[in-house]
Protein backbone atom coordinates (compact mmCIF):
# COMPACT_ATOMS: atom_id res chain seq x y z
CA UNK A 1 0.00 0.00 0.00
CA UNK A 2 0.77 3.47 -0.18
CA UNK A 3 0.59 5.21 3.25
CA UNK A 4 0.43 9.02 3.86
CA UNK A 5 1.93 9.43 7.75
CA UNK A 6 1.29 12.71 9.11
CA UNK A 7 3.21 14.36 12.22
CA UNK A 8 3.74 17.60 13.69
CA UNK A 9 4.46 17.32 17.47
CA UNK A 10 7.11 15.40 19.42
CA UNK A 11 5.68 13.14 20.81
CA UNK A 12 4.39 11.81 16.87
CA UNK A 13 8.01 11.80 16.33
CA UNK A 14 8.83 8.78 19.00
CA UNK A 15 5.62 6.86 17.75
CA UNK A 16 6.60 7.03 13.70
CA UNK A 17 10.40 6.12 15.07
CA UNK A 18 8.87 2.99 15.51
CA UNK A 19 5.95 3.19 12.75
CA UNK A 20 7.91 4.00 10.00
CA UNK A 21 10.89 1.20 10.66
CA UNK A 22 8.04 -1.26 10.74
CA UNK A 23 5.54 -0.09 8.20
CA UNK A 24 8.34 0.75 5.29
CA UNK A 25 9.18 -2.93 5.45
CA UNK A 26 6.41 -3.56 3.22
CA UNK A 27 4.66 -0.49 2.20
CA UNK A 28 5.70 2.70 0.84
CA UNK A 29 5.45 5.54 2.93
CA UNK A 30 4.87 9.27 2.70
CA UNK A 31 5.90 11.20 5.46
CA UNK A 32 4.33 14.73 6.24
CA UNK A 33 5.77 16.62 8.76
CA UNK A 34 2.61 19.36 9.36
CA UNK A 35 5.85 22.15 11.41
CA UNK A 36 3.26 22.19 14.46
CA UNK A 37 6.49 21.77 16.81
CA UNK A 38 9.56 23.56 14.91
CA UNK A 39 12.71 24.59 17.04
CA UNK A 40 15.51 22.13 16.16
CA UNK A 41 15.31 20.76 19.93
CA UNK A 42 11.16 19.43 19.83
CA UNK A 43 11.64 18.50 16.26
CA UNK A 44 14.86 17.64 14.07
CA UNK A 45 16.87 15.83 17.13
CA UNK A 46 13.77 13.65 16.99
CA UNK A 47 14.52 12.59 13.07
CA UNK A 48 18.09 12.57 13.70
CA UNK A 49 18.86 10.61 16.90
CA UNK A 50 15.71 8.15 16.54
CA UNK A 51 16.31 7.60 12.50
CA UNK A 52 13.35 8.49 11.38
CA UNK A 53 13.37 9.31 7.59
CA UNK A 54 13.24 12.79 6.24
CA UNK A 55 10.18 14.17 5.58
CA UNK A 56 8.69 14.15 2.10
CA UNK A 57 6.90 17.07 2.62
CA UNK A 58 7.16 19.48 5.62
CA UNK A 59 3.86 22.20 5.75
CA UNK A 60 5.78 24.85 8.13
CA UNK A 61 2.35 25.49 10.00
CA UNK A 62 2.54 25.98 13.74
CA UNK A 63 1.06 28.78 16.28
CA UNK A 64 -2.05 30.60 16.15
CA UNK A 65 -5.14 29.57 17.94
CA UNK A 66 -6.11 25.86 17.83
CA UNK A 67 -8.92 26.46 15.03
CA UNK A 68 -6.73 29.03 13.18
CA UNK A 69 -3.75 25.97 12.89
CA UNK A 70 -5.94 23.15 12.59
CA UNK A 71 -7.44 25.07 9.40
CA UNK A 72 -4.35 26.17 7.89
CA UNK A 73 -3.30 22.60 8.11
CA UNK A 74 -6.58 21.42 7.10
CA UNK A 75 -6.25 22.89 3.81
CA UNK A 76 -2.52 21.87 3.00
CA UNK A 77 -3.26 18.32 3.97
CA UNK A 78 -5.78 17.96 1.41
CA UNK A 79 -3.00 19.21 -1.17
CA UNK A 80 -0.56 17.10 -0.27
CA UNK A 81 -3.15 14.12 -0.54
CA UNK A 82 -5.22 14.71 -3.65
CA UNK A 83 -1.74 14.69 -5.44
CA UNK A 84 -0.27 11.69 -3.53
CA UNK A 85 -3.15 9.70 -3.74
CA UNK A 86 -2.82 7.34 -0.91
CA UNK A 87 -4.42 3.52 -0.21
CA UNK A 88 -4.59 5.21 3.77
CA UNK A 89 -3.75 7.89 5.96
CA UNK A 90 -1.69 7.25 9.07
CA UNK A 91 -1.79 9.50 12.36
CA UNK A 92 -1.05 8.80 16.01
CA UNK A 93 -2.09 10.50 19.43
CA UNK A 94 -4.01 13.52 19.84
CA UNK A 95 -2.41 16.72 18.29
CA UNK A 96 -4.13 19.54 16.12
CA UNK A 97 -1.92 17.50 13.55
CA UNK A 98 -3.99 14.54 14.02
CA UNK A 99 -6.98 15.60 13.61
CA UNK A 100 -6.38 18.27 10.84
CA UNK A 101 -4.89 15.39 8.58
CA UNK A 102 -7.78 12.63 9.93
CA UNK A 103 -10.30 15.37 8.80
CA UNK A 104 -8.72 15.97 4.96
CA UNK A 105 -8.26 12.08 4.34
CA UNK A 106 -12.03 11.29 5.78
CA UNK A 107 -13.32 14.04 3.27
CA UNK A 108 -11.43 12.82 0.39
CA UNK A 109 -12.93 8.96 1.82
CA UNK A 110 -9.23 7.88 2.26
CA UNK A 111 -9.03 5.59 4.93
CA UNK A 112 -8.05 6.83 8.24
CA UNK A 113 -5.75 4.39 10.54
CA UNK A 114 -5.42 6.29 13.96
CA UNK A 115 -2.58 4.77 16.14
CA UNK A 116 -3.30 5.33 20.31
CA UNK A 117 -7.29 5.66 19.33
CA UNK A 118 -9.58 5.04 21.81
CA UNK A 119 -7.91 7.01 25.21
CA UNK A 120 -10.26 9.40 26.83
CA UNK A 121 -10.38 11.85 29.94
CA UNK A 122 -13.85 12.44 29.65
CA UNK A 123 -13.83 16.48 29.50
CA UNK A 124 -14.33 18.37 26.37
CA UNK A 125 -11.93 21.18 27.91
CA UNK A 126 -9.24 19.70 27.22
CA UNK A 127 -8.00 19.97 23.40
CA UNK A 128 -6.55 16.79 23.01
CA UNK A 129 -9.65 15.04 23.79
CA UNK A 130 -11.40 16.68 20.98
CA UNK A 131 -8.80 15.72 19.31
CA UNK A 132 -9.20 12.00 20.03
CA UNK A 133 -13.17 11.98 19.82
CA UNK A 134 -13.16 13.20 16.11
CA UNK A 135 -10.06 11.47 14.53
CA UNK A 136 -11.62 7.93 16.49
CA UNK A 137 -14.59 8.31 14.71
CA UNK A 138 -13.55 9.57 11.36
CA UNK A 139 -10.92 6.42 11.43
CA UNK A 140 -11.56 2.86 9.40
CA UNK A 141 -9.15 1.09 11.52
CA UNK A 142 -8.72 2.08 15.64
CA UNK A 143 -5.19 0.80 17.06
CA UNK A 144 -6.15 0.92 20.58
CA UNK A 145 -2.81 0.57 22.87
CA UNK A 146 -4.35 -1.11 26.10
CA UNK A 147 -7.98 -2.83 26.60
CA UNK A 148 -9.07 0.19 28.79
CA UNK A 149 -8.91 2.03 25.45
CA UNK A 150 -10.73 -0.65 23.25
CA UNK A 151 -13.53 -0.92 25.74
CA UNK A 152 -14.47 3.03 25.66
CA UNK A 153 -14.36 2.35 21.86
CA UNK A 154 -16.78 -0.32 22.02
CA UNK A 155 -19.29 2.31 24.04
CA UNK A 156 -18.77 4.95 21.63
CA UNK A 157 -20.04 2.17 18.91
CA UNK A 158 -16.52 1.93 17.09
CA UNK A 159 -15.61 -1.50 18.90
CA UNK A 160 -15.93 -3.30 15.61
CA UNK A 161 -13.16 -1.47 13.96
CA UNK A 162 -11.00 -1.69 17.20
CA UNK A 163 -7.39 -3.88 17.82
CA UNK A 164 -5.56 -3.54 21.12
CA UNK A 165 -1.80 -3.66 20.03
CA UNK A 166 -0.46 -2.31 22.57
CA UNK A 167 1.52 1.04 23.42
CA UNK A 168 3.42 1.85 20.07
CA UNK A 169 5.76 4.44 22.95
CA UNK A 170 6.92 1.32 24.30
CA UNK A 171 8.39 -0.19 20.89
CA UNK A 172 10.53 3.12 20.93
CA UNK A 173 11.19 3.01 24.40
CA UNK A 174 12.70 -0.34 24.61
CA UNK A 175 14.56 0.58 21.47
CA UNK A 176 16.18 3.07 23.36
CA UNK A 177 16.48 2.46 26.90
CA UNK A 178 19.07 0.18 28.48
CA UNK A 179 21.73 1.84 25.94
CA UNK A 180 24.57 3.41 26.92
CA UNK A 181 24.18 7.13 28.12
CA UNK A 182 25.92 9.85 26.67
CA UNK A 183 23.65 13.21 28.34
CA UNK A 184 23.50 16.28 25.81
CA UNK A 185 21.35 18.35 27.96
CA UNK A 186 21.97 22.50 28.15
CA UNK A 187 20.52 24.75 30.08
CA UNK A 188 18.51 27.84 28.60
CA UNK A 189 22.20 29.64 28.02
CA UNK A 190 23.43 26.34 26.17
CA UNK A 191 26.02 25.38 28.89
CA UNK A 192 26.06 21.69 29.64
CA UNK A 193 23.90 20.07 32.14
CA UNK A 194 26.02 17.82 34.32
CA UNK A 195 23.29 15.34 35.37
CA UNK A 196 23.67 15.15 39.48
CA UNK A 197 24.21 11.54 40.94
CA UNK A 198 20.18 11.54 42.66
CA UNK A 199 17.66 13.87 40.93
CA UNK A 200 13.74 14.13 40.19
CA UNK A 201 13.03 14.47 36.58
CA UNK A 202 10.43 16.76 35.34
CA UNK A 203 8.39 17.96 32.27
CA UNK A 204 5.07 20.40 32.45
CA UNK A 205 3.63 22.36 29.69
CA UNK A 206 -0.01 22.37 29.77
CA UNK A 207 -2.23 25.30 29.70
CA UNK A 208 -3.49 24.28 32.85
CA UNK A 209 -0.50 24.26 34.47
CA UNK A 210 1.83 26.97 32.54
CA UNK A 211 -0.52 29.57 31.20
CA UNK A 212 -0.83 31.66 34.44
CA UNK A 213 1.80 32.14 37.40
CA UNK A 214 0.07 30.46 39.77
CA UNK A 215 0.14 26.93 39.47
CA UNK A 216 3.72 26.30 37.95
CA UNK A 217 5.17 28.50 41.02
CA UNK A 218 3.42 26.28 43.40
CA UNK A 219 4.74 23.10 41.43
CA UNK A 220 8.40 24.17 41.84
CA UNK A 221 8.48 25.73 44.50
CA UNK A 222 7.45 22.05 46.21
CA UNK A 223 10.20 20.73 43.74
CA UNK A 224 12.64 23.06 44.99
CA UNK A 225 12.35 21.82 48.40
CA UNK A 226 12.98 18.40 47.90
CA UNK A 227 15.86 16.56 48.88
CA UNK A 228 17.69 16.25 45.81
CA UNK A 229 17.83 18.97 42.46
CA UNK A 230 15.12 18.31 39.98
CA UNK A 231 15.83 18.57 36.36
CA UNK A 232 12.98 20.73 34.28
CA UNK A 233 13.45 20.00 30.78
CA UNK A 234 10.77 23.10 29.62
CA UNK A 235 9.06 23.20 26.91
CA UNK A 236 9.41 26.63 24.86
CA UNK A 237 5.65 28.06 25.48
CA UNK A 238 6.59 28.16 28.76
CA UNK A 239 10.45 28.84 29.09
CA UNK A 240 10.16 32.72 29.88
CA UNK A 241 7.70 32.02 32.58
CA UNK A 242 9.94 29.53 34.22
CA UNK A 243 12.83 31.55 34.02
CA UNK A 244 10.67 34.30 35.66
CA UNK A 245 9.16 32.18 38.47
CA UNK A 246 12.95 30.63 39.32
CA UNK A 247 14.79 33.97 39.27
CA UNK A 248 11.73 35.60 41.53
CA UNK A 249 11.76 32.38 44.12
CA UNK A 250 15.09 32.24 44.20
CA UNK A 251 15.04 28.85 43.24
CA UNK A 252 18.30 27.41 43.44
CA UNK A 253 17.28 23.26 43.87
CA UNK A 254 15.63 23.42 40.28
CA UNK A 255 17.24 23.18 36.96
CA UNK A 256 15.94 24.69 34.40
CA UNK A 257 16.79 23.13 30.82
CA UNK A 258 16.02 23.37 27.02
CA UNK A 259 13.53 20.42 25.83
CA UNK A 260 15.86 17.24 25.80
CA UNK A 261 16.56 14.66 23.13
CA UNK A 262 14.83 11.12 23.25
CA UNK A 263 17.85 9.10 24.78
CA UNK A 264 18.28 11.94 27.09
CA UNK A 265 14.41 11.85 28.39
CA UNK A 266 14.58 7.77 28.61
CA UNK A 267 17.41 8.00 30.54
CA UNK A 268 16.09 10.79 32.94
CA UNK A 269 13.54 8.67 33.42
CA UNK A 270 15.06 5.39 34.16
CA UNK A 271 17.63 7.19 37.25
CA UNK A 272 15.59 9.76 37.96
CA UNK A 273 14.57 8.99 42.05
CA UNK A 274 10.46 10.22 40.81
CA UNK A 275 8.72 12.17 38.23
CA UNK A 276 6.70 14.48 38.19
CA UNK A 277 5.03 15.94 34.94
CA UNK A 278 1.81 16.51 32.79
CA UNK A 279 2.74 14.45 30.06
CA UNK A 280 0.24 11.64 29.11
CA UNK A 281 3.67 9.80 27.48
CA UNK A 282 6.10 10.47 29.75
CA UNK A 283 3.58 8.94 32.46
CA UNK A 284 3.80 5.65 30.69
CA UNK A 285 7.73 5.80 30.63
CA UNK A 286 7.78 6.60 33.83
CA UNK A 287 6.27 3.26 34.25
CA UNK A 288 7.42 1.12 31.99
CA UNK A 289 11.02 2.32 33.96
CA UNK A 290 9.49 1.70 37.41
CA UNK A 291 9.68 4.97 38.49
CA UNK A 292 7.36 6.36 40.76
CA UNK A 293 4.89 9.27 39.03
CA UNK A 294 3.02 12.53 39.69
CA UNK A 295 0.87 13.23 37.27
CA UNK A 296 -0.59 17.04 37.57
CA UNK A 297 -3.90 17.07 36.05
CA UNK A 298 -7.40 16.46 37.44
CA UNK A 299 -8.05 13.74 34.94
CA UNK A 300 -6.67 10.36 34.35
CA UNK A 301 -4.77 9.32 31.26
CA UNK A 302 -3.68 6.18 31.22
CA UNK A 303 -6.25 4.40 34.01
CA UNK A 304 -3.18 1.04 33.51
CA UNK A 305 -0.84 3.60 35.33
CA UNK A 306 -2.59 3.80 38.66
CA UNK A 307 -2.08 1.16 40.84
CA UNK A 308 -0.03 0.60 43.39
CA UNK A 309 0.85 4.40 43.68
CA UNK A 310 2.62 4.07 40.45
CA UNK A 311 1.36 7.33 39.22
CA UNK A 312 -0.73 9.54 41.48
CA UNK A 313 -3.21 12.61 40.22
CA UNK A 314 -1.61 15.32 42.04
CA UNK A 315 -2.77 18.82 42.13
CA UNK A 316 -0.25 22.01 41.30
CA UNK A 317 -0.74 22.72 44.85
CA UNK A 318 2.56 22.25 47.19
CA UNK A 319 0.99 20.49 49.82
CA UNK A 320 -0.23 18.25 47.58
CA UNK A 321 2.67 17.68 45.52
CA UNK A 322 5.24 16.74 48.81
CA UNK A 323 2.19 14.72 50.41
CA UNK A 324 2.30 12.46 47.51
CA UNK A 325 5.80 12.48 47.29
CA UNK A 326 6.35 11.06 50.17
CA UNK A 327 3.86 8.05 49.31
CA UNK A 328 6.10 4.76 48.39
CA UNK A 329 4.61 2.77 45.20
CA UNK A 330 4.00 -1.12 45.05
CA UNK A 331 5.32 -2.68 41.65
CA UNK A 332 3.73 -6.01 40.81
CA UNK A 333 6.59 -7.37 38.04
CA UNK A 334 3.73 -9.44 36.03
CA UNK A 335 1.72 -6.80 35.62
CA UNK A 336 2.15 -5.27 31.61
CA UNK A 337 -0.79 -3.61 30.22
CA UNK A 338 0.96 -2.07 27.63
CA UNK A 339 2.11 -5.28 25.52
CA UNK A 340 5.11 -6.52 24.65
CA UNK A 341 7.31 -3.41 22.34
CA UNK A 342 5.89 -4.58 19.54
CA UNK A 343 3.06 -2.63 18.62
CA UNK A 344 4.38 -1.74 15.04
CA UNK A 345 4.64 -4.96 13.90
CA UNK A 346 1.15 -5.78 15.38
CA UNK A 347 -0.20 -3.32 13.30
CA UNK A 348 1.43 -4.08 10.12
CA UNK A 349 0.03 -7.95 10.89
CA UNK A 350 -2.88 -6.73 10.85
CA UNK A 351 -3.11 -4.03 7.79
CA UNK A 352 -2.24 -7.53 5.91
CA UNK A 353 -5.23 -9.38 6.50
CA UNK A 354 -8.19 -6.66 7.17
CA UNK A 355 -9.43 -5.32 4.00
CA UNK A 356 -9.71 -1.42 4.01
C1 LIG B 1 0.99 20.15 21.66
C2 LIG B 1 -0.13 19.11 21.83
C3 LIG B 1 -0.02 18.44 23.18
C4 LIG B 1 1.39 17.93 23.49
C5 LIG B 1 2.37 19.08 23.28
C6 LIG B 1 3.80 18.72 23.55
C7 LIG B 1 -2.16 19.95 20.63
C8 LIG B 1 -3.54 20.43 20.81
N1 LIG B 1 -1.44 19.75 21.77
O1 LIG B 1 0.78 21.19 22.59
O2 LIG B 1 -0.90 17.33 23.22
O3 LIG B 1 1.44 17.50 24.82
O4 LIG B 1 2.23 19.51 21.91
O5 LIG B 1 4.23 17.70 22.76
O6 LIG B 1 -1.74 19.76 19.51
N2 LIG B 1 6.46 26.43 20.44
C9 LIG B 1 7.73 26.83 20.15
N3 LIG B 1 8.53 25.95 19.47
C10 LIG B 1 8.11 24.73 19.06
C11 LIG B 1 6.80 24.35 19.35
C12 LIG B 1 5.98 25.20 20.04
O7 LIG B 1 8.14 27.93 20.49
O8 LIG B 1 8.91 23.99 18.45
C13 LIG B 1 5.58 27.37 21.18
C14 LIG B 1 4.84 28.33 20.27
O9 LIG B 1 4.73 29.55 20.92
C15 LIG B 1 3.47 27.70 20.21
C16 LIG B 1 3.33 27.12 21.61
O10 LIG B 1 4.62 26.66 21.92
O11 LIG B 1 2.47 28.64 19.90
C17 LIG B 1 2.35 26.00 21.75
O12 LIG B 1 2.62 25.01 20.75
P1 LIG B 1 1.45 24.10 20.17
O13 LIG B 1 1.99 23.20 19.15
O14 LIG B 1 0.29 24.97 19.82
O15 LIG B 1 0.92 23.31 21.42
P2 LIG B 1 1.68 22.51 22.54
O16 LIG B 1 1.48 23.21 23.82
O17 LIG B 1 3.07 22.24 22.11
N1 LIG C 1 10.38 14.22 25.92
C1 LIG C 1 11.59 14.50 25.31
N2 LIG C 1 12.22 15.65 25.66
C2 LIG C 1 11.71 16.54 26.56
C3 LIG C 1 10.47 16.24 27.15
C4 LIG C 1 9.82 15.08 26.80
O1 LIG C 1 12.08 13.72 24.51
O2 LIG C 1 12.34 17.58 26.80
C5 LIG C 1 9.69 12.99 25.52
C6 LIG C 1 9.20 12.12 26.64
O3 LIG C 1 10.21 11.22 27.06
C7 LIG C 1 8.03 11.41 25.99
C8 LIG C 1 7.48 12.44 25.05
O4 LIG C 1 8.50 13.39 24.85
O5 LIG C 1 8.49 10.33 25.20
C9 LIG C 1 6.26 13.11 25.62
O6 LIG C 1 5.87 14.11 24.76
P1 LIG C 1 5.16 15.46 25.24
O7 LIG C 1 5.29 15.62 26.70
O8 LIG C 1 5.66 16.52 24.37
O9 LIG C 1 3.64 15.18 24.82
P2 LIG C 1 2.48 14.36 25.52
O10 LIG C 1 3.04 13.12 26.09
O11 LIG C 1 1.93 15.25 26.57
O12 LIG C 1 1.52 14.12 24.44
Amino acid sequence: MKIVTVVGARPQFIKAAAGSRALRREHTEILVHTGQHYDPNMSDIFFEEMGIPRPDYNLGIAGGSHGEMTGRMLIELEKVLQKEKPDALLVYGDTNSTMAAALAAVKLQIPVLHVEAGNRLGTLSNPEEVNRIVTDHCSRLLFAATEDARQKLEREGLGERAYVVGNIMYDSFLHFAYKPWDPKIVDFDGNPVTVPERFYYMTCHRQENTGTDTPLTEILCAMNSLDAPTIYAVHPRNHDRAARIRDREHLTNVILTQPVGYSDSVHLTQNALKIVTDSGGLQCEAFYAGVQCLFILDYVAWPETMVGNRNQLCKPDRNDILAKLAVKQTIDPDYKPFGDGHAAEKICDILRTVSL
